[in-house]
């Protein structure tokens, strides 16, 4: 099988791309950076440019499945223009792609986009699955709404479209969890907010498993991907500084400070989902890491 990936050099995608040549699956990849482009007989990588609408279409030669993982950072200080790369690098990539399927002959038969949690509302007790029509009413949930809009018009070719609705990946390399870690090591952790608000999480393994899972068995629809054992913020960070032998000593850091040194991001940390993995457990993937000791025993 051949596959082509956008965002193969992030941290899924990297991972994801060792993963699949390692599985036998030949990796075809899209950069927006001439110097990330590779030539290897398994890992072939393309230049792509989606704001001139660039793209050099031998990218999808022998391809039946694509990955699109492109994204700008949402951990960058959200200006104005920022917003609009964080939603253009995810729905305007996927929708070059999709007008270069519709003028080249290819034999691409399914489309897997990622996607996002934070398209659920804000939750203390309601566990959200994919049946869950709420959306909130964040930026981040735009985006999302947007993203998977975007991957949806790949029905329209005739293609299977799946989407990945995806937790905070925790990883040993540069994650959201290694941001958590820092101040706890230096003494100065704390939790934010709250404390109460849901995290999501999944061991960067597990989002490289489901997606695995789902290109080999050709699933479709939506999909959570987040461990079966989501915590609160401060049982996190409570984890954290046992595993790595760390007092908690100062309070919470109250939710307007983090506002107002992070503004509107202050919902990356300040709002949580209770979400369900069910649904990818009951077609069949079995998680490697259900609960945050696994993963901090692993990952710290
Ligand atoms: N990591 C998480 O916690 C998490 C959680 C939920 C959802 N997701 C989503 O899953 C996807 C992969 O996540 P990740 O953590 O692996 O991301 P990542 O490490 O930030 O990598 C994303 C890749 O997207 C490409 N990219 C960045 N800015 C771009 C732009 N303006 N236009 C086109 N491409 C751009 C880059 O590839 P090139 O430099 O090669 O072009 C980059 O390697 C993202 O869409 C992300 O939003 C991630």
């Amino acid at each position: 099988m051949k596959i082509l990936i956008t965002g193969a050099t992030g941290l899924i995608g990297g991972r994801l791309s060792r993963a699949c040549i390692e599985g036998g699956i030949t990796v075809h990849y899209l950069t927006t950076s001439k110097e990330k482009i590779q030539d290897k007989p398994n890992f072939k990588g393309f230049y792509w440019d989606p704001a001139s609408e660039e793209i050099d279409s031998k990218a999808f030669d022998g391809v039946s499945k694509i990955v699109h993982l492109a994204g700008a950072s949402i951990s960058k200080r959200w200006t104005k223009s920022y917003k609009q790369e964080i939603m253009e690098s995810r729905t305007h990539t996927a929708n070059l792609l999709f007008e270069t399927l519709q003028e080249i002959k290819h034999d691409v038969q399914y489309f897997i986009s990622a996607s996002g949690v934070s398209i659920y509302p804000n939750s203390k007790t309601k566990l959200y699955t994919e049946e869950s029509t709420a959306v909130d009413s964040t930026f981040l949930a735009e985006v999302v709404l947007a993203w998977e809009a975007a991957a949806d018009q790949f029905k329209s070719l005739g293609m299977e479209v799946t989407k990945v609705r995806t937790g905070v990946v925790f990883s040993e390399e540069d994650s959201a969890l290694q941001k958590i870690v820092a101040p706890i090591k230096a003494y100065v952790g704390a939790p934010l907010g709250s404390g109460k608000q849901w995290q999501s999480w999944i061991h960067l393994d597990d989002i490289v498993g489901i997606y695995l899972h789902c290109i080999k068995n050709n699933l479709e629809g939506v999909f959570n991907a987040v461990a079966p054992n989501p915590v609160t913020n401060k049982k996190l960070t409570k984890q954290i500084a046992a595993r790595l032998d760390r007092p908690l000593w100062l309070p919470n850091v109250p939710g307007f400070i983090l506002k107002l040194v992070l503004g509107e991001m202050a919902i990356l940390v300040l709002r949580g989902q209770l979400v369900s993995s069910r649904k990818i457990e009951e077609h069949g993937y079995v998680f490697r890491h259900y609960n945050l000791e696994s993963a901090l025993d692993h990952l710290l």
